[in-house]
């Protein structure tokens, strides 16, 4: 069998959680191959709201076996504090959430680096969650990182070796700092990691792909956050493309079967960096109030604007993407008119390319839409869409060039309509 992906095409918070965990009940094996929890991924079923941050999002369905990958950085003590939380709601995961033990740890220094290098870039920071993300993936491409598999070693000599370089940055850089009770917090974390089944990931999803086991890969954050292909340097650490499901979890990519894009009806980003469609009016007000676009982690206010379809085809394209996903199309349910970026006016010149740079002056060039103004929050199925929203959907579908399979018109599980199935 092949490994179908999932992944956002904005700027990250695209509803991917949600869909994983709708789409679960299809797969045997979900599994996370990029970031760490610098993700919030947020599902909400039965009245009850959950946000994963490590884990996959496939772990509420049955009692599917979920992968975190060797592509992921994993913070311990957060996953900890995350597990515990899962199986005190009753959702027991001790058996069947397997950790690879080439997935990187993220120590507390690395939080502290974070913090430190985004002080230091003053006015230039990138916003980052303070995660630790990017000095855990600058380890581990300069070869000074620990892995998890390192816990089944002489874990002490390899953690000392490591802190004792990043205290030395530190303190050139005179950044204070204390990680005294972080730091009990998080050699608890390791000492919980013990209790997970630590495997070679790459062997068990390939075993699995043979004896015709079907997974679905999770991405965190969203193309336009990718390494390579963002907003760089406004990004995050990691490739969040479709790539990075083949090196993060060690899948051949003609073991790749389709591509699921998700995008919001409207488009959001949080942290620094360039947004062409970024909306500072009444509208973009709107759109945060009524999307509640606050960060499922640290609660930062979203910043919020149009759909960009200039970026959505270069995400599209970079991806590979065979079946696109509209998430929160409700929010825009009392908009008397709806724009879509088509393209960009950069120096004068007009474009649909996306440019190496969208940093500086870029004017967004609009389509405009009829709204639909009507609330489509109770809607269980294609036949019940407005005309207007088949329209906007039709005029999506026809420049974006990919179908749009499922629509997504509320937060909970069961508000979620499948056009068409394969
Ligand atoms: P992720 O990081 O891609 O998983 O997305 P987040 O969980 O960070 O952000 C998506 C937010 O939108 C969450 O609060 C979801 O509960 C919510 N959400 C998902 N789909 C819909 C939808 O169709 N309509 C509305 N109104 N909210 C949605
Ligand atoms: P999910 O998976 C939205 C953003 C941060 C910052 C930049 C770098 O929930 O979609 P980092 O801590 O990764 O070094 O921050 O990336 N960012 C996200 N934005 N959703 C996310 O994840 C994000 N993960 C990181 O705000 O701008
Ligand atoms: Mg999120």
């Amino acid at each position: 069998m092949k490994v179908d992906v999932l992944l956002g095409l904005q700027w990250g918070d695209e509803g991917k959680g949600k869909v994983v965990d709708v789409l679960t009940p299809r797969y045997d094996v979900v599994a996370r191959f990029q970031g760490g929890p610098n993700a919030g991924h947020t599902l909400e079923f039965e009245g009850q709201k959950y946000v994963l941050r490590s884990i996959p999002s496939g772990i509420f369905q049955g009692d599917k076996v979920n992968i975190i990958g060797n592509g992921v950085v994993l913070d311990p003590a957060l996953f900890k504090a995350e597990a515990e939380a899962l199986e005190a709601s009753g959702h027991p995961l001790k058996e069947r959430l397997h950790i690879s033990k080439k997935a990187h740890l993220i120590m507390p220094t690395h939080r502290v680096l974070d913090a430190a290098y985004e002080a230091a870039k003053g006015d230039a920071k990138v916003g980052t969650t303070g995660k630790g993300i990017g000095p855990t993936y600058t380890d581990k491409i300069s070869r000074n990182g620990i892995r998890v598999g390192d816990i089944l070693g002489d874990f002490d000599t390899i953690y000392a070796k490591a802190k004792a370089r990043h205290e030395d940055i530190l303190k050139s850089m005179n950044f204070e700092y204390d990680i005294t009770e972080i730091e009990k917090e998080w050699m608890a974390g390791i000492e919980y990691l013990r209790q997970f089944p630590l495997v070679d990931s790459e062997h068990e999803i390939n075993a699995l792909l043979k004896a015709d086991k079907s997974v679905l890969c999770e991405g965190a954050q969203g193309t336009m956050l990718d390494i390579d292909f963002g907003s760089y340097p406004f990004v995050t650490s990691s490739n969040t493309v479709c790539a990075g499901a083949c090196s993060g979890l060690g899948v051949a990519p003609n073991k790749i079967g389709n591509v699921y894009g998700i995008m919001k009806a409207y488009c959001t980003r949080v942290g620094s960096g360039p947004f062409p469609t970024e909306l500072f009016d009444e509208t973009g007000d709107k759109l945060c109030t009524l999307g509640h676009e606050f960060g499922s982690v640290t609660g930062r206010k979203r910043r919020c604007g149009w759909i960009d379809l200039v970026a959505l085809k270069y995400s599209i394209m970079i991806n590979g993407v065979t079946h696109l996903i509209m998430m929160k199309s409700d929010v825009l349910d009392t908009f008397e008119t709806i724009k879509a970026c088509v393209a960009y006016r950069i120096n004068g010149v007009e474009t649909e390319n996306f440019p190496y740079s969208i940093e500086g002056e870029v004017e967004p060039i609009y389509a405009e839409l009829p709204g639909w103004q009507c609330d489509m929050t109770k809607m269980t199925s294609e036949d019940e869409f407005p005309e207007e929203f088949n329209n906007y959907i039709s005029f999506l579908e026809e420049e974006l060039e990919v179908p749009i399979k499922i629509v997504s018109v509320g937060p909970d599980r069961d508000q979620t309509i499948e056009r068409y199935t394969e």
